[in-house]
């Protein structure tokens, strides 16, 4: 078959890996940079363009779309969708994962443990906004952090209370969420191809730290879900739309809750962890349903 990848640098592991894996099932795999992709939107015969000349006709697009040119790159996702290209994540799906808010919502239409989560613009009864979601103590994050940053524990209501005005004060879209305690600084990715967790990792936050997140010093190995931690990521996933996404779980004692749905989860940290080699299930996943108009939404959405 011949695949794209689109992605902004040819030299991330999680490219490299893909382009390798698909090379070695035998496909012709490029690497195509979003940003430089154009296209003209009003032609009847829909093209991208790249580097002046037509993009030849993929029988698969992987999306490799980062947070910051969300808005640009599901364009370009969605011009594949018109031409009837198979794109592993379609672009309805990835812009509905990057809003935490409608991913949320999302999701508790669909009856997927979450954590108990309350968001406001201007409340002006702050105390009661804390008092919705279980007082402290609370998890306040910011919308648009990432990496742990921007994410707050307050342990009293007071602190809560001052770090929700501080926020609003600046303006920031923030949500306050239950702290769940018993996770004790761990959550669990789960690597999702299709319908299936291909591969999980717990991951530990660093001594007195709560977040687990890598870059914050935590530390990942080797998990075992639970039926039930699966049946979450798997439904997390459907109910976003996403064919390739890490569904990120916490460990609550009220069962498995979901954190968050990433579009384009890393490969790194969850081969190295797993030993698996999750680039290749990948490809396995696009010969099995990679057809022409096989997209749910074909750029409609
Ligand atoms: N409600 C919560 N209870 C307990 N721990 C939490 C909670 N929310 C977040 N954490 C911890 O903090 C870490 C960072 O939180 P989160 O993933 O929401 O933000 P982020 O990593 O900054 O954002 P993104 O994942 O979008 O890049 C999580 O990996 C988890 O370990
Ligand atoms: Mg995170």
């Amino acid at each position: 078959m011949r695949i794209a990848i689109l992605s902004r640098n040819e030299n991330l592991y999680s490219t490299r890996r893909l382009k390798e894996a698909g090379e070695a099932r035998g496909h012709q795999v490029d690497i195509i940079d979003t940003l430089h992709c154009y296209m003209d939107i009003t032609s009847s015969n829909p093209t991208v363009r790249y580097h002046g000349e037509v993009l030849p006709r993929y029988d698969a697009v992987i999306p490799r779309i980062g947070a910051s040119i969300t808005f640009y790159g599901t364009a370009v996702v969605r011009q594949f969708e018109m031409m009837g290209t198979f794109c592993v994540n379609e672009s309805v799906a990835i812009s509905r994962s990057r809003d935490k808010l409608r991913s949320l919502q999302l999701l508790s239409r669909k009856g997927i443990g979450l954590p108990r989560t309350g968001f406001a613009s201007k409340p002006d009864k702050i105390q009661d906004l804390i008092k919705n979601v279980g007082g402290a103590p609370l998890v306040i994050k910011l919308l648009e952090g990432t990496q742990g940053i921007g994410v707050v524990l307050a342990e009293t209501n007071k602190a809560a209370e001052s770090v929700i005005e501080a926020f609003m004060g600046l303006k920031a879209n923030i949500l306050v969420q239950e702290f769940i305690k018993e996770a004790g600084g761990a959550d669990i990715r789960c690597f999702v191809v299709g319908d299936k967790v291909v591969a999980a990792m717990k991951r530990q936050a660093a001594e007195g730290e709560f977040r687990s997140n890598l870059h914050r010093g935590g530390a990942a190995q080797l998990v075992r879900l639970s039926k039930e931690e699966r049946a979450t990521a798997v439904n997390a996933a459907k109910a976003m739309g996403l064919n390739l996404c890490g569904v990120d779980i916490l460990q609550s004692n009220h069962g498995p809750v979901v954190m968050e749905v990433n579009s384009s989860p890393g490969l790194e940290g969850i081969e190295i962890a797993t030993k698996k080699d999750v680039a290749d299930l990948v490809f396995q996943f696009i010969e099995k349903n990679a057809k022409p108009n096989a997209n749910r939404t074909r750029g409609k959405g």
